[in-house]
């Protein structure tokens, strides 16, 4: 089993601890169960968004979005974007998909699974005044779903612990490195979509 520690935030936090760690719940299994909770995070430069997956009942995703355009991927290419593929939650939210925030952009994120953007699961990072609730409604008013990126998903599944006082980071399973196209978009977990 390896480890990953995530060096930046470590080092800053073994000094000065001025790198936080946010968290989101991504699903629950009460209701509303498409929901991010909380929807809308404040972070700085160099903190760390958590996303941690509780609905055990369906997979769910976070993928950057375009402010102005509900439920459509950020340009995979460009820097900065990010999509967890699909995760199937854990009532304990130890299945935990990470993003480390390198700009202070207001960043819109939903999930990509069928119609749960539609459904409400959208959220807000850095968000200017009224951008979460224009895309909120712009994402409610859509007739259809948006396919899931053709994209190769980054990160990976991560299990958080504290070891010796540091915060460690448990490859469950490995991201798949950015090689895949079409198709499955380098989905390797096998929920079938
Ligand atoms: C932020 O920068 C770090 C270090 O270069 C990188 O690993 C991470 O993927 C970046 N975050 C995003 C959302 O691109």
């Amino acid at each position: 089993m390896s480890f990953l520690a995530w060096s930046s935030c470590l080092a800053t936090l073994v000094v000065v601890s001025q790198c936080a760690r946010i968290r989101i719940d991504v699903g629950s299994n009460g209701a509303p169960a498409l929901i991010y909770t909380p929807r809308t995070v404040t972070a700085q430069v160099g903190d760390i968004v958590d996303f941690h997956f509780i609905d055990e009942n369906a997979a769910s995703s976070v993928v950057r979005g375009i402010a102005g355009a509900p439920c459509t991927p950020y340009p995979a290419k460009k820097e900065g974007f990010f999509n967890s593929g699909f995760i199937l939650g854990e009532p304990t939210g130890s299945n935990v998909f990470s993003v480390e925030v390198n700009e202070t952009t207001p960043i819109p994120i939903y999930c990509s699974v069928g119609g749960h953007c539609r459904a409400g699961m959208v959220g807000y990072i850095n968000p200017g005044q009224g951008d979460f609730e224009a895309y909120a409604s712009g994402a409610a008013a859509l007739s259809k779903n948006e396919p899931p990126p053709m994209v190769p998903q980054t990160g990976g599944v991560y299990q958080q612990g504290v070891e010796n006082g540091l915060i460690v980071i448990t490859f469950v399973n490995a991201p798949s490195g950015g090689g895949g196209k079409g198709g499955k978009g380098g989905h390797q977990w096998g929920y079938g979509w």
